[in-house]
């Protein structure tokens, strides 16, 4: 019998049923493009209010996190796939190919900013990992950063 942890876990990698891919400018006004397109594509899986709400705003973090910190001092492309798969889970990727983080681990923890002159919280990885279900960051300096949402979304009456 599968425990209720192996369960969950295969959750994580459940066969991909639709998929979306986006790439936009890192303009700011393009972080609440990102950020409804991603909920409207989710649309179809029937979410709860609440749960497109931490979808929509986990988004929004690492988004902006390529508008100002990928691509601090230029504009580059920021891609988004969101994959819908087997096990109600919704996956967002969000890629950038800016200036990379040089610790992952000192990044993700809460309040760390490298951009405190501009009053920046350093809560953004925190917050995208109290609305979801798992975040993987993966990067490289000065080769771009690629941060993946994982959601899983409850079972619908
Ligand atoms: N896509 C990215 N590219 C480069 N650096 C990033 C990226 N995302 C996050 N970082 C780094 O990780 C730090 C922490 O990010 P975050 O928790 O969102 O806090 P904040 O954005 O308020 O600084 C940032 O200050 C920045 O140094
Ligand atoms: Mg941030």
């Amino acid at each position: 019998m599968r425990t209720n942890l192996e369960k969950e876990k295969n959750r994580f990698s459940g066969a991909v049923i639709n998929e979306m891919r986006i790439k936009l400018p890192s303009l700011s006004v393009n972080e609440s493009v990102a950020r409804s397109v991603v909920a409207a594509f989710c649309a179809q899986l029937d979410p709860s209010a609440c749960e497109v709400a931490d979808i929509k705003c986990a988004v929004s973090e690492a988004v902006t996190n390529c508008i100002v910190h990928a691509y601090k001092d230029s504009v580059g492309i920021i891609y988004i796939t969101v994959k819908l798969c087997e096990g109600r889970t919704v996956r967002v990727e969000i890629r950038d190919r800016g200036r990379g983080i040089e610790n992952v681990r000192l990044a993700r923890q809460p309040l760390y900013t490298t951009d405190a002159e501009n009053e920046r919280s350093g809560m953004g990885f925190t917050v995208m990992e109290s609305f979801c279900d798992r975040v993987r960051v993966n990067s490289q300096c000065k080769k771009g950063t690629t941060v993946t949402l994982y959601k899983l979304l409850k079972n619908r009456e």
